[in-house]
């Protein structure tokens, strides 16, 4: 169903990986809702995922940039402009990687050369797109900015090991460019803070379907799924949300202010 929410506006999705990336979601549904958008992601996730059928089905063009790269980001910021005839007016950042996990290492043996690319991949590149952009002025007055983010960033969950601490440097950010974005062009920047999703970045965390039972048990509305997310990060896009800035906002079912379901207790007592 479509409200025209976003009728007229110019998007940039960054993350779409397959079809079961939230990226993906928010791609369909913001076009759905009238927008015009860019898709971007890392060269060899092009040639690994599905990103060309996404393209195909929203009409929208694929053009690559590594997250981490600056000169790359530029050239997919001025080339988005052209192809969508003028200043973006929003951005999804949907880009998470972290070597330490896929290798499985713990968080008191993390790797530091890993370390830094988990940084640099999963948060320092939400900085480089916003510094890219301002530098440019590619971003329209009052554009909206979305990051997602994880709420390790605020509490210990053993097996995030250092995609925690990437998370609450990204949502550090979001307060921290939120601020400047908003003084020079009143462009919003938020975090949301999404419940575990069964994509590829989040199965590859070790334990993660258990935990993503134990999240559902939890939470009383049960865990949000992508295409929830995406719902939301539309009404961030919109005209309804201009006044919210600097904000990390729960997507979560209500699980981070659960601290114990009946339920969960009933399948302790088991
Ligand atoms: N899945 C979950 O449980 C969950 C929960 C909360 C938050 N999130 C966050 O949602 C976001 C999207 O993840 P997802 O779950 O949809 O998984 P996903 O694997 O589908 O998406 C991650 C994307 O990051 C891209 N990426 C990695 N390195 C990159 C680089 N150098 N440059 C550009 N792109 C790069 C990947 O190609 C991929 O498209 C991430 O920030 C993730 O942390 C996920």
């Amino acid at each position: 169903m479509s409200n025209n929410l976003l009728q007229g506006k110019r998007g940039i999705i960054t993350g779409a990986l397959d079809e079961n990336s939230i990226a993906w979601k928010v791609a369909e549904k913001a076009v759905e809702q009238g927008a015009k958008i860019v898709l971007t992601n890392a060269p060899i996730a092009l040639r690994m995922g599905k990103i060309n059928e996404l393209a195909a089905k929203t009409n929208s063009k694929v053009i690559p940039a590594d997250a981490t790269n600056v000169e790359e980001i530029n050239k997919m910021l001025v080339e988005s402009q052209e192809f969508l005839g003028g200043k973006i007016d929003f951005m999804l950042h949907s880009i998470a990687q972290s070597p330490n996990i896929r290798k499985n290492i713990g968080y008191p043996e993390l790797n530091y050369d890993y370390y830094d690319k988990t940084l640099d991949i999963s948060a320092l590149s939400l900085h480089k797109m916003l510094a890219a952009a301002y530098k440019l002025d590619a971003l329209s007055e009052g554009a909206s900015v979305v990051a997602l983010s994880y709420m390790a960033a605020q509490r210990t969950f053993s097996f995030y090991t250092d995609m925690a601490d990437a998370k609450a440097l990204l949502e550090s950010i979001v307060r921290s460019f939120g601020y400047h974005y908003g003084k020079y062009r009143k462009v919003r920047v938020n975090s949301i803070s999404q419940s575990p999703t069964k994509t590829t970045a989040g199965s590859g965390i070790k334990g993660f379907e258990t935990f993503f039972d134990f999240a559902a048990l939890n939470a009383p509305l049960g865990n949000a799924d992508a295409a929830s997310c995406a719902d939301y990060c539309i009404t961030m896009f919109s005209d309804l949300t201009k006044m919210v800035t600097m904000q990390n906002l729960m997507h979560d079912g209500g699980y981070s202010n659960t601290g114990a379901s009946a339920d969960l207790m009933e399948k302790f007592g088991e």
